[in-house]
């Protein structure tokens, strides 16, 4: 019988999830009878009943395509179950829609948040198959995500245009590269990027060390300095702060770059300035590795839905895919271990990841 496969994208985009798409739907038609709903928005589509059937057409010529021709959108996991000011249960109104529309299964292109919306909906008995997206490369389970490398490359080509910049001006350099809760992209860009000072969240740094190092730089002859830092990074005082206090203390002073910025000028004296990409890291076409990744991991999930193997997210381990159960991975975060070979290659190669003399 042909198979209704219904397929979305959800919570911040990136680039891959167009490759993803195609991967995931080129394979499908080759190995099974089937046709495709898409539905616009992520669960907010599923929700609202936004959805769409597809033709083959519709997902050619997108392979080099930033953003989603599904459209995004954030639907926090926190609040699936709260009926909020519209009355509607949202929870409901999914498994309403996907029969409506007789669905086996649905395809979820997503981060963290994805995969715990897509295990709520497998623990609600729908037929679910997660597929890792995200820039910030967190999900647990898999080494890596599609759209990161894309970010890394960007975020490097960032910092080797800062570089000449702030050589000309003298002046130090504080990029704030995405990623809350993990600091993959600024460890990844920043050691390609040449720069002097990596602060990530997984590593609370001391504000004296920042200083140190940015001193020891000067002193030792150069004449600008260049520090990443995590969106999530935080001081050894912000992180000991209660969750109530750091949100109150995040409305006054947001962004990480700026705090590290103030830090550095107040203490030293140079001229610094602070650079935010911000959603530049997440827009534009994926690179080849990502077209590569995102349709390695598309054609692994056809092969699960020809199986009819669901209830679980695509992972990626030692370069081959896997497919882990949802409930394995949902709520948990990929963090850089402290162990994580690039955190020893940044402290022997006298990059400062604000921890003090022993630790960079
Ligand atoms: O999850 C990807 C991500 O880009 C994070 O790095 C960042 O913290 C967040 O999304 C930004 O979200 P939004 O696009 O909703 O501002």
């Amino acid at each position: 019988m042909k198979k209704r496969i219904g397929i979305l994208t959800s919570g911040g985009d990136c680039p891959g999830l167009n490759a993803t798409i195609r991967g995931v739907t080129k394979s499908s038609y080759s190995l099974m009878d089937c046709d495709f709903y898409g539905i616009r928005y992520g669960f907010h589509g599923l929700i609202h009943n936004d959805i769409k059937k597809m033709s083959p057409r519709d997902f050619s010529g997108i392979l080099a395509e930033g953003g989603t021709i599904l459209g995004s959108y954030r639907t926090p996991f926190k609040k699936m179950r709260v009926v909020e000011k519209d009355g509607i249960d949202k929870v409901a109104a999914m498994i309403k829609n996907y029969k409506k529309h007789k669905l086996d299964c649905l395809i979820c292109l997503g981060g963290n948040g994805t995969h715990k919306n897509a295990n709520l909906l497998r623990e609600e008995g729908l037929n679910v198959i997660a597929l890792p997206k995200t820039i910030d490369n967190d999900i647990y389970g898999t080494d890596i995500t599609f759209g990161y490398q894309t970010a890394v490359d960007t975020a490097t080509e960032i910092i080797d245009r800062i570089h000449t910049t702030a050589a000309s001006h003298d002046r130090v350099m504080v990029v704030e590269l995405m990623g809350n809760k993990a600091g993959w992209l600024a460890l990844y860009a920043g050691i390609a990027g040449g720069v002097n000072v990596i602060l990530i969240p997984e590593l609370p740094y001391k504000k004296d060390s920042v200083v140190e190092a940015v001193r020891r730089h000067r002193e030792a002859g150069n004449n600008f300095t260049i520090v990443a830092v995590a969106e999530g990074a935080k001081s050894q005082e912000e992180a000991e702060m209660s969750k109530k206090a750091f949100k109150a203390y995040l409305a006054e002073a947001p962004s990480s770059a700026v705090r590290v910025a103030n830090l550095i000028a107040k203490e030293t004296g140079f001229e610094v300035r602070t650079v935010i990409p911000g959603h530049i890291l997440r827009g534009g076409s994926p690179t080849a590795f990502d077209r590569t990744l995102a349709s390695k991991i598309g054609a692994f999930g056809a092969k699960l839905i020809a199986k009819e193997q669901y209830g679980v997210g695509v992972s990626v381990v030692n370069n081959n895919c896997a497919a882990t159960p949802l409930q394995a991975i949902a709520g948990l975060t990929k963090t850089v271990p402290v162990e994580d070979d690039l955190i020893e290659t940044a402290r022997l190669m006298g990059i400062s990841l604000g921890q003090g003399l022993n630790f960079g």
